[in-house]
């Protein structure tokens, strides 16, 4: 099989060397852009005057046939073409001759690269930000039934002072707003064409970069070539953008997991998004949170990989870099998955209000209202006031209840100072409403916060 690249050599290209050497196994992925590159690059050079018209209308119908012959399936695609670029460019010629030959004058298979990859990412970024806008709109219609909903809100996972579940879920949308700011604004800044660039050092031809950037959609064309050939810090943008989005998904995958075990019964995932024991017939599990702790290693990895790839490489293209493409891929594939299978999850869980308000009466998670209220009500000083409501949990203790049910009488008798309008200050439901600090748990602020987010999404 002859290389398009076999002038200077004597001996054809060993098997092995095909199998070790050849991206279109994986790189074949990039097809449509690859096309739309070539497309663009065609037009241009006729523009230019480099390619004729007649030219250009063969290279046009050509690149129509190879897309669909590979989008029916009929397309052949042989390692020993080795990368996707002359895989396509190879069939092109055999199907419309000379002109086919005449297409990657004044480009390269670095720039070439550069591009399909780039505009693939940046693809990816904003589907990525659909989904995740998807999972935040499900989360703000199951927080929006759970703004009065107590639940013990927890520090070092011990219970610390009740909020309220809209609250908790407020929390995590903000974490996929701040992911999306993160996909988004890596869109804008690796929004740069490479095409032009070359092998590495541009070209002598009277190209246009501007008009191929904007036929391909990107906002500028890139400054320096040497640097657009081997810079691949578009595709590490992606994978830690993604790594951070996934660490929110496994930090709530995690509590997903734990509220519905036995022990918090929280919440009890659907039957359609839970799986059972080959061998424990009672079973019911919560592989799918589980899964996405797990697949959040996975993805942190190709981030990991690629940066070791990109170490040290010397400028410019180096084969290495071939190496950015199936982390990418994996991880864009298991970001997507990932989104999709949590957002139904979500949406399909039950939720157990009545458990969550139960579990709020262990652990006297009113011990800091108790606090406020002698500084606020009785002028004691702080830490003065931390003492003594140790002193009310630890006859709360004693009485083996819980402080938000302790009566009035025991606290006089531990000061003399406290009213009886403590009481109200005591309650779980009081507790949570107190806090309404901007940001805070209290059913009005938390009201205020899903109002942001759907505010957020309707922009
Ligand atoms: N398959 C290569 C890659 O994915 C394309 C660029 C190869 N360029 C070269 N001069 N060998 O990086």
């Amino acid at each position: 099989m002859e290389k398009m690249w076999s002038g200077r050599f004597s001996a054809g290209a060993s098997n092995l060397l095909d199998q070790f050497n050849a991206s279109i196994m994986f790189d074949r992925k990039l097809y449509r852009e690859d096309i739309e590159g070539s497309l663009a690059h065609a037009q241009m050079l006729t523009k230019q005057n480099i390619l004729t018209e007649s030219e250009f209308i063969q290279i046009k119908n050509g690149l129509k046939q190879v897309k669909d012959e590979i989008e029916s399936g009929v397309f052949e695609w042989k390692i020993s073409d080795e990368d996707l670029h002359m895989g396509i460019e190879k069939r092109l010629t055999a199907i419309i001759g000379d002109a086919g030959k005449k297409l990657h004058t004044a480009r390269s298979r670095n720039d070439q690269v550069a591009v399909d990859f780039r505009r693939y990412v940046l693809r990816k970024n904003l589907e990525i930000v659909d989904a995740l806008k998807l999972l935040m709109s499900e989360m703000l219609l199951v927080a929006s039934k759970h703004t009065e909903t107590l639940i013990p809100g927890m520090t070092h996972l011990q219970h610390a002072q009740p909020i309220n579940f809209a609250f908790h879920l407020s929390a995590y949308l903000a974490m996929f707003k701040r992911d999306i700011e993160r996909f988004e604004s890596s869109h804008e800044r690796n929004s740069v064409s490479p095409l032009g660039c070359a092998a590495l050092a541009g070209t002598p031809h009277n190209i246009d970069r501007d008009m191929t950037a904007e036929l391909l959609g990107f906002n500028s064309v890139s400054v320096n070539c040497l640097d657009t050939v081997s810079d691949r810090d578009f595709a590490l943008e992606i994978l830690f953008n993604i790594s951070t989005m996934m660490m929110h998904i496994s930090r709530l995958s995690e509590e997903l997991v734990l509220w519905s075990s036995y022990e918090f019964k929280f919440i009890e995932l659907s039957d359609e998004y839970s799986t059972g024991s080959s061998i424990m017939p009672q079973k019911k599990n919560p592989d799918v949170p589980e899964l996405l702790r797990g697949k959040t290693g996975r993805v942190y990895g190709s981030l990991m990989g690629l940066l070791t790839v990109m170490k040290a490489l010397p400028l410019a293209y180096n084969k290495d870099t071939q190496e950015d493409k199936e982390g990418v891929f994996d991880a864009v594939e298991t970001a997507q998955i990932s989104l999709e299978i949590l957002k139904e999850a979500i949406k399909t869980m039950q939720v157990k209000s009545h458990n969550m308000s139960s579990a709020c009466k262990v652990g006297h998670l009113s011990a800091t209202d108790l606090a406020d209220y002698l500084v606020q009500k009785c002028d004691i000083p702080f830490r003065e006031a931390h003492f003594i409501t140790g002193r009310a949990v630890a006859k709360s203790e004693e009485l083996k209840i819980d402080l938000s049910d302790i009566e009035l009488k025991y606290l006089q008798e531990i000061d003399a100072r406290i009213g009886k309008d403590v009481l109200e200050f005591l309650s779980i439901e009081n507790s949570m409403n107190a806090r309404t600090s901007q940001g805070g748990t209290s059913t009005k602020r938390t009201k205020e916060q899903l109002e942001y987010f759907e505010n957020y999404l309707k922009e």
